[in-house]
């Protein structure tokens, strides 16, 4: 092991060899790779069903790929990007000037809020809802008008389409929203978008896209090809399950792209890109992936109707769940009994947001659930 050159060899050798399965701590589970390392219920660890995350990634093709991809850590991450802007230009039908590649969609949500920020400027945005652009936009002062979502938990698009002043200069909408995991009609979504584009900017957040379960849903990305003012952003930390890699992307008219490029800081290293461009070829995980996050939701709908409580049918990886009880006391007993929970989500501070995981974890909160629910 004394030189870089025999590392390297171990390295290369470890992922298939005995070794691997310290570079690979994760079990076969129907011809698919579980991550056994996230299995917090065979330790102490308390389960975490708190960020949205995916406990069966990365998908055993991104562990390999970045494994091989070790050698090229050594040199600055510029050049692997072309591959992947390829990559996602073509699955997406735009051009690879459309897409900006940033360190997990959360730098793309950032580096949109400094170019649309600012003191002269107003954002429109629908509240409770995923704050990254917003608390980024409010810190370089800018106005964000918070739009309380409508009785049915929706985003309020009449409320938001009136609060458009002259000094808007985006309107943000997340769908399926966070934290509530519902889904827009298409047609007034769309609608909507298209209408508001010929004003002011549109930023959809897709995060979550690839777990709607309705037929033919549009993404926002057909805006984008019709040259709209449209930015959406998409990520590799939900299905793909790669949350700790940092990796995801903005889809974009080209002049937007690039004003938004010359501000993203970390954008995506060598493991990243080769973790997702791994991930996009492994068609196998991605099912995977959607049908355990099915069960996992599943099994939460089955607790909650046996409780008799009202929650929103999620298009996501987590369940928002009206528990009758402050979120806080709930965290916190939840807590007592190993089971991290969803932040609050000021209004709705007797709802709670679940995250999905292994159904290991999901039997932990469900017997945590129960014993809470009952205290
Ligand atoms: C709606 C939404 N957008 C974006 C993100 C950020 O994801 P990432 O930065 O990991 O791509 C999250 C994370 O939970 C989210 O819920």
């Amino acid at each position: 092991m004394g030189s870089i050159l025999d590392r390297r060899a171990w390295l290369k050798t470890a992922g298939t060899a005995g070794l691997g399965a310290l570079l690979y701590p994760f079990e076969q589970s129907g011809g698919q790779t579980a991550n056994a390392a996230r299995k917090s219920a065979n330790t102490n660890e308390p389960v975490k069903l708190s960020s949205n995350e995916n406990p069966y990634g990365p998908s055993a093709a991104a562990r390999k790929a970045m494994i091989d991809e070790m050698d090229a850590c050594c040199r600055y991450p510029w050049g692997s990007h072309a591959a992947l802007i390829r990559d996602l230009a073509q699955k997406h039908g735009v051009t690879e000037e459309h897409i900006v590649l940033c360190a997990g969609s959360n730098e793309g949500l950032r580096a949109t809020a400094l170019i649309y920020g600012g003191p002269q400027q107003e954002i429109v945005a629908p509240t409770p809802t995923y704050l990254a652009l917003l608390t980024y936009a409010e810190q370089l002062n800018t106005y964000v008008h918070n739009v309380p979502l409508d009785d049915k938990l929706q985003h309020n698009l009449d409320a938001m389409a009136q609060r458009i002043t002259r000094r808007t200069s985006m309107v943000f909408v997340c769908n399926p929203n966070n934290p509530t995991g519902s889904l827009l009609p298409p047609a007034a979504f769309r609608d909507f978008c298209d209408s508001i584009s010929k004003e002011t900017v549109i930023f959809s957040d897709e995060a979550y896209f690839d777990y709607i379960q309705e037929a033919n849903y549009p993404s926002m990305i057909e805006l984008v090809k019709q040259d709209k003012n449209v930015i959406v952003s998409r990520t590799f930390s939900k299905v793909y399950g790669m949350a700790g890699i940092r990796a995801g992307y903005l889809i974009t008219r080209p002049d937007i792209a690039r004003r938004i490029k010359s501000v993203v800081m970390a954008s995506m290293n060598v493991l990243a890109v080769a973790a997702a461009r791994a991930s996009l070829q492994d068609k196998e995980f991605y099912q995977f992936s959607l049908d355990k996050n099915k069960e996992a939701l599943n099994y939460m709908y089955k607790i909650f109707k046996e409780h008799g409580l009202q929650y929103e049918r999620s298009h996501a990886n987590f369940v928002f769940v009206k528990t009758g009880k402050d979120v806080r006391t709930f965290n916190d007993a939840m807590r007592k009994e190993g089971v991290i929970t969803g932040r609050p989500f000021a209004p709705l501070n007797d709802w709670c947001r679940i995250s999905t995981s292994t159904m290991e974890d999901m039997e932990v909160f469900g017997r945590a659930f129960t014993k809470v629910m009952a205290s």
